[in-house]
């Protein structure tokens, strides 16, 4: 959830710091903080934005050094106050330390810190690993990281510099992905690709108790154990254009405006369709345990529930296999039952998810296949899984999902029709709806045509402060996924839910003016949705209506429409979602809000 980069090299470490941590604020924006050696050990906190630690070290002049770690936070042990910002030090020699994940057992370290003199300024985990790899430290900053690490228990990433050796540092992670970029001569150590990218397209992604030593000429890769490891130097993936903005005034933005082409990477290489097949080479090898599964249970929380969710409909209506879908927060703690031929599935875009990589492991050890769903190569998930497909869209930066949760269900239609071609569906029925997918992308680019009309009827909305969004069947829960895009980012209070569920409670809400969202395209059940439009009109709600392009029926239902191409049902919400994202997006620049750093939120939520 923290954002964690570090340099070693010949160039100034300052600039190159506070670059990549505008690159990683996305992952947490409480406060922030750099730590530099030139002589001694300097460090600059603040509590804010990265923007504020930049207007800081320019008031205090230069901070000059080429060796340095920094970090933008999120907070969870003590609150975003400058005493709890990374990064943390210890006075006995000059140790300063970041950490990204969570020190399970600081209670009992603390207390046996506190015993042998130590004493701490902030109320963080954090400095309790600073004050223990001091209290180890014997002029070798590599085994101390490395003793103290052996006494831990819970997730970290961390990068560490010590004013005693002042060319070294020290990096290592569990739990928490952490990237060494190898250059020339320096080293860029990051917690994602993005903030090394500008430096080096090479890199090292440290494995679970790696530890890795630099220095501006020499990487040594160990384990916490001090067992060599042989470092595996890869190319990265992304390029620098992936991550800027363009011309779009926010990432979030951006990403919805990316959807048609981040769908034809997902799909591209993977629809045969004269054969009417679909080809994923990731599960390939798991075929035979995917067509005779019993069971198959999807995890993931937020927006990946809600394509999991989607995922559910689509394998029981096309593969016929008995599925779930489970909150992984809630799967992990509830002694499960995993029988033989489950297959659990996690769906989510970081691969980082605690509760997520915490319920598949739970899984795992109870027997089942585990496949992943996934956007970032290489992430924990993606590792942890026997299989999995990647969604192929790119990196997403806005806090607010969407261009993954696009990918996601395209991916489990995919996977479904995978299944169900070996199973009963024949040629003829899954070419017909490949063929459909294959056509998204084109009707996506039609309803972002129709972003400055969303933007007005949003506008004539924006001072209600509740909202409901209601869908059924496929779209119950798009309705869900409208509801969160919208309260996450304008911070207006939204309900998604099933349309008949309103008549069990909700219907009770629903007040002169209050603006109630309906996803009403042609499917099956759009008389239902119909009627439900009635009950909520006759009560006073004001109903925007998400219809199919030609329904000119429903203008008589509804005050306003954003209309969406006709499409097969089940494919619906690929298509009915945007409109919603726009919604979002255009509410939350109306109210004047950060888009791609709403408050209280980080992108990748790596603790329970
Ligand atoms: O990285 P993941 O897909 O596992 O993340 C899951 C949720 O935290 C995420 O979808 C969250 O709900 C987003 N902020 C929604 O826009």
């Amino acid at each position: 959830m923290c954002g964690i980069i570090a340099y070693v090299g010949a160039k100034q470490a300052s600039p190159i710091l506070l670059e990549g941590l505008k690159r990683l604020e996305y992952r947490g924006y409480d406060s922030a903080g750099v730590a530099i050696i030139n002589g001694q050990l300097q460090i600059v906190r603040t509590v804010g934005r990265v923007s504020v630690l930049e207007d800081r070290i320019k008031e205090i002049g230069s901070l000059e050094g080429t060796i340095g770690i920094a970090h933008t936070r999120w907070a969870t042990h003590g609150e975003p106050a400058e005493i709890n910002a990374h990064p943390h030090r210890d006075d006995r020699h000059g140790i300063a330390l970041i950490h990204n994940g969570i020190i399970e057992n600081y209670t009992s370290l603390r207390k046996y810190l506190e015993e042998r003199g130590h004493v701490f300024a902030s109320e963080t985990d954090t400095e309790v690993l600073t004050m223990l790899i001091s209290e180890l430290y014997d002029g070798d900053l590599e085994a101390a990281v490395q003793g103290a690490l052996r006494e831990v228990t819970g997730a970290y990433a961390i990068a560490v510099i010590c004013e005693k050796e002042p060319n070294t540092l020290v990096a290592a992670r569990k739990g928490s992905p952490l990237i060494v970029g190898v250059g020339a001569n320096e080293y860029v150590v990051a917690s994602d690709a993005s903030a090394i990218v500008a430096h080096t397209s090479q890199a090292v992604t440290l494995e679970d108790y790696q530890v890795c030593k630099l220095t501006p000429t020499s990487f040594r890769t160990s384990t916490i154990d001090n067992e060599h490891v042989t470092p595996r130097v890869q190319e990265l993936e992304l390029e620098l254009e992936q991550i800027e903005l363009g011309e779009h005034q926010h990432y979030m933005h951006k990403e919805i405006f990316e959807q048609p082409n981040s769908l034809r990477n997902t799909m591209r290489g993977r629809i045969n369709l004269r054969e009417g097949r679909v080809v994923l080479g990731g599960v390939g090898q798991y075929a035979r345990d995917l067509v005779k599964a019993k069971r198959i249970i999807l995890l993931g929380q937020g927006t990946a529930l809600h394509a999991a969710m989607i995922g559910e409909y689509l394998l029981e209506d096309f593969a016929k296999v008995p599925t779930e879908v489970e909150y992984a927060s809630e799967f992990r703690y509830r002694n499960p039952i995993i029988e033989e031929g489950t297959v659990a599935v996690a769906v989510s875009q970081s691969g980082e998810t605690a509760d997520t990589l915490a319920a598949l492991n739970e899984a795992q050890e109870r027997g089942a296949l585990t496949l992943g769903v996934v956007n970032v190569v290489g992430s924990s998930i993606a590792r942890e899984t026997d299989a999995g497909v990647y969604l192929r869209v790119g990196p997403e930066i806005g806090v607010a999902s969407t261009k993954a949760f696009t990918g996601q269900v395209a991916v489990l239609a995919m996977l479904s029709l995978f299944i169900a071609r070996r199973r009963f569906m024949s040629t003829e029925q899954s070419r017909e709806l490949l063929g459909a997918l294959e056509c998204i992308p084109k009707m996506i680019e039609q309803v972002l045509a129709d972003s400055d009309r969303i933007r007005q009827v949003t506008e004539r909305y924006i001072d209600r402060e509740n909202w409901l969004f209601l869908g059924r069947g496929y779209n119950y829960p798009t309705a869900m996924e409208g509801a969160l895009k919208l309260k996450e980012i304008s911070y207006i209070h939204a309900e998604g839910m099933p349309a008949a569920e309103i008549k069990h409670g909700p219907i009770a809400l629903i007040n002169d003016g209050m603006p109630v969202v309906f996803i009403a395209n042609r499917g099956a059940q759009y008389d239902k949705v119909v009627s439900n439009i009635e009950q909520v009109r006759s009560r006073g709600g004001r109903v925007i209506a998400v219809a199919t392009e030609g329904d000119k029926d429903i203008k008589n239902y509804a005050e306003d429409v954003f209309y969406v191409p006709d499409v097969p049902d089940p494919l619906s919400p690929l298509v009915t979602v945007v409109p919603l994202q726009l919604l979002a997006y255009h509410a939350a620049v109306l109210r004047g809000h950060d888009v791609d750093k709403p408050r209280n939120l980080a992108k990748s939520v790596t603790v329970e």
